[in-house]
């Protein structure tokens, strides 16, 4: 088959809905921009550990302590599953995490915000982690096996992970006033933060045509954004928390909830590197990525002397 041949048969087995695999042929493009975005979601994973990390010690109780931890280790796994999928397409791991923490490869905007008190803890698992629900569910779908299968695992953990944060939010929603402001405040401060996970509105994103057409996404930024707001507003509502959009107003015509405008000079200032946490979260990943050397030194002889047995073995 000539380039076009395969192109065509790519795209019908894309239309049937079938999963793409590791060893099927797929066009660079395909192959180009599944390692740039399922790479982005992995380094996103693991800087997404250290806003909550740094409250493992201060969560106000053993038990609130475990499910934190727990919680920080789930991440852990995402970035590992996450980055054994891109691997698949033949990328190589070093590669990829070297290039953010000292290129230029980008990772979620919302971890370069700053966790101020626990109440942001609470906030985080149900706000964030509820983004990244509404946003993996339909990546669970994608046309990439690999990608789709860590998408349904992922999910089933960020669902934990939700329903913790919620819980935590509405207990401090009911209670003394102290608990009642620190709860409403970090709500207010991650509301549009979490609007823009969804990335630019869906007229400035240059990669959504191209990876709707090939199934990898199925839902555009803004229909994804719009169906967490929906979410959102009822369950805001049912624990007693205002979001603070004055915009906020349903919207009989279309069924849907209005919002306001989206701070979005905010959103690519942050992009770019300069939102108020973006020089410390690299820096602690490099600090991490430089005194793990020897581990990872460690784990590939190991690897290696292993291999080297089990040759001589057989
Ligand atoms: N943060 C940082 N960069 C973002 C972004 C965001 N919130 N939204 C968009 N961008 C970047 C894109 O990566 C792209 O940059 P590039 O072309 O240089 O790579 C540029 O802005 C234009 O955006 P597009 O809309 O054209 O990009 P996409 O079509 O790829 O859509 C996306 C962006 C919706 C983030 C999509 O890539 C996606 O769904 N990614 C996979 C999921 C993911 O990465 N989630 C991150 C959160 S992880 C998480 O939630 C952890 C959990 O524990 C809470």
């Amino acid at each position: 088959m000539d380039t076009r041949e395969k192109l065509d048969a790519f795209q019908k087995r894309i239309d049937n809905d079938e999963k793409i695999e590791p060893k099927d042929w797929m066009p660079d493009r395909y192959r180009k921009q599944l390692i740039r975005m399922m790479s982005q979601h992995a380094h996103s994973e693991i800087v997404g550990m250290l806003p909550e990390g740094n409250w493992i010690t201060r969560a106000p109780s053993l038990e609130r302590k475990l499910v934190l931890l727990a919680k920080v280790q789930d991440e852990a796994g995402h970035g590992l599953y996450l980055y054994s999928s891109t691997e698949t397409l033949g990328a190589r791991r070093q590669e990829l995490v070297e290039d953010y923490i000292y290129g230029t490869a980008k990772y979620s905007s919302i971890f370069n915000y700053p966790t101020l008190t626990y109440a942001d803890i609470c906030v985080i698992g149900w706000l964030v982690d509820g983004a990244a629900i509404v946003n993996q569910t339909m990546l669970a779908k994608s046309s990439y096996g690999p990608y789709a299968r860590a998408n349904i695992r992922i999910c089933r953990e960020e669902s934990f992970h939700k329903k913790q944060g919620y819980e935590m939010l509405a207990k401090m929603a009911a209670g003394t006033p102290e608990q009642r402001r620190m709860a409403q405040d970090a709500v207010n401060r991650w509301w549009w933060p979490t609007l823009m996970m969804f990335g630019p509105p869906d007229d400035e994103s240059p990669n959504s045509a191209e990876l709707i057409r090939w199934k990898v996404k199925t839902k555009t930024n803004d229909e994804l954004r719009q169906s967490y707001v929906d979410q959102m507003v009822m369950e805001a509502e049912a624990i007693g928390i205002k979001l603070p959009d004055p915009e906020l107003k349903y919207n009989n015509n279309t069924g849907h909830w209005d919002f306001g405008e989206i701070p979005w000079d905010e959103f690519w200032n942050v992009i770019k590197g300069n939102g108020p946490m973006n020089r410390e979260r690299i820096k602690a990943r490099r600090k991490a990525y430089e005194e793990g050397a020897w581990v990872r030194e460690a784990a590939m002889e190991y690897a290696r002397k292993k291999q080297l047995r089990e040759e001589k073995a057989s």
